[in-house]
């Protein structure tokens, strides 16, 4: 296993920043010009929060009545070191994490938020300047590098296990935060052999607590199992044949399906994102990956496609698998990093570099079908109840706004019906991910809330935004509202 570990320490992401940083310059300077007045009101998505976050503070009600059956903390994480002096970060994936609680009590909300105090951040705050190499960053080459977690930014989203809640990256450890105050503990550790190991941003957890994920490290992937205690239950190795970029996964009750897209790390040089190359003759190939024995696998077959985020996957009795997933025709994102948006730029984008929500049908035999929506957005979520299981709803942001980057709308798709149900805030608001929250009675998908963050830009405040899933169209069923606005973010779970 010790062989395993130093294959990841050796040859991931992470590692391939330690062994180049040689050739590294400073990070990106861009005008001062641009941080001047005029900002498009929608860059308070992209602006730096204040050095200690946020101190706990309560957010008032500035719509409509709590669910009083909705009790529990909505945790959320995302890049919010955005700027040094005139510099700018140089791809949105390597701002500082920045771990968000909202705690909802009795109809009242409270939000508070703490940088994860990574190494990085550390060392860079101190500087006050951008030193480490990243995804799209080049880094100084003053910065020492010897494993992921030198480079670790902790900003992709969070997993609570056991009442521990953890700052997920993809390409080094989780990070411990303590749940109530999110004070930083430190590297996430699942074995002393497994020290260092990357912990994907995107675990899956079973509807009993069990958790799974991945560590990816070029062509070998490592599984964890973990007990709903929090304790690894099992770590097991498979080789999916190339370097994909691999960013999230799906599974069924009974098998992990690891998407390996046509997009492949043939340099592990930072910045990373330049050493990804497309490559579509290869297709989107998928290994499914029996739970019970990792050693028994199938592959599947689709056209080439890119993808960032699943919704979830189940099986059908003759064991079809179907998952959703958005779909890109090619990579997105990732490429341009969102380094224009951080300077408060915006080109507008083409419609085929939307995402579609697409349904991926893999049967016993023969190549996987793809079925599109016809729903343009991103960040698919299910029912955290019957996830693995057949279920018919899956939650996204959606409706790309027209002038300015980000998303208006939220929107539920009905997989059986076929029927999709919106609700659009226009041009005031940029939308971000939703969670289903199942409510206290009831037991399919439809019978839960849905809650997520959105950022008002008329008001310059965040909001966060409960729907019932059953009648999204018909608005909000409440909104709390901030004094004051926070970055976009990522992802985030509800506890
Ligand atoms: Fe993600």
């Amino acid at each position: 296993m010790d062989l395993s570990r130093r294959h990841f320490i050796e040859t991931g992401i992470g590692a391939g920043l330690v062994t180049s940083l040689g050739a590294c310059v400073s990070a990106q300077s861009v005008p001062a010009a641009s941080a001047k007045p005029g900002m498009p009101d929608w860059h308070l998505g992209y602006r730096s929060a204040p050095a200690n976050g946020f101190d706990p503070a309560a957010m008032k009600l500035a719509f409509g009545k709590p669910p009083a059956d909705l009790n529990g903390s909505l945790y959320r994480n995302g890049p919010a070191q955005m700027q040094y002096g005139d510099d700018y970060a140089s791809h949105w994936f390597d701002g500082d994490g920045l771990i968000h609680r909202i705690a909802i009590e009795d109809g009242q909300a409270v939000h508070q938020a703490r940088f994860a105090e990574t190494k990085k951040r550390r060392e860079e705050q101190a500087a006050g300047k951008f030193l480490a190499p990243g995804f799209g960053t080049l880094g100084d080459e003053s910065f020492s590098v010897e494993g992921p977690d030198d480079v670790n930014a902790a900003n992709t989203s969070v997993l609570v296990v056991n009442g521990e809640l953890l700052a997920l990256w993809e390409a080094g450890s989780a990070f411990a935060m303590d749940a109530e105050t999110l004070q930083t503990k430190g590297p996430k550790t699942w074995r002393n052999d497994l020290k260092g190991m990357p912990f994907l941003a995107h675990p899956k957890v079973e509807p009993d607590g069990r958790v799974w994920n991945l560590a990816v490290g070029g062509e070998q992937v490592g599984i964890y199992r973990i007990g709903k205690a929090g304790q690894l239950e099992d770590f097991g190795m498979v080789n999916i044949g190339r370097a994909a970029y691999i960013h999230d996964w799906t599974m069924t009750d009974r098998h992990l399906v690891i998407l390996v897209q046509p997009w492949i790390n043939e340099s592990m040089r930072p910045p990373v994102v330049a050493g990804f190359e497309w490559q579509p003759q290869h297709g989107l190939q998928m290994l499914i990956v029996d739970k019970d024995d990792f050693t028994q696998q199938r592959w599947a077959q689709a056209p080439a496609r890119m993808f960032f985020h699943t919704g979830s996957g189940w099986e059908d009795s003759d064991g079809t698998i179907k998952f959703d997933v958005v779909l890109y025709k090619e990579p997105i994102l990732g490429v341009g990093g969102g380094a224009a948006e951080i300077r408060g730029e915006w080109a507008g984008s083409a419609a085929d570099e939307n995402g579609m929500l697409t349904q991926v049908v893999i049967p016993p035999k023969g190549d996987a079908r793809l079925i599109e929506s016809g729903i343009v957005g991103e960040f698919p979520q299910v029912d955290p109840r019957i996830r693995g299981q057949k279920r018919r709803l899956t939650a996204l942001t959606s409706a790309p706004a027209i002038d300015r980057p980000g998303t208006t709308a939220v929107t539920v798709h009905d997989w059986q019906t076929g029927i999709s149900d919106s609700f659009d805030f226009e041009q005031s608001r940029m939308v971000e991910e939703f969670l289903f929250v199942p409510k206290t009675t009831g037991s399919t998908d439809a019978e839960s809330w849905l809650i997520g963050t959105v950022l008002n830009l008329k008001a310059g405040v965040t909001e966060v935004c409960v729907f019932d899933a059953a009648h999204v169209s018909d608005g909000p069923v409440c909104i709390w509202q901030a004094d004051y606005s926070w970055p976009l973010g990522f992802h985030g779970t509800w506890a």
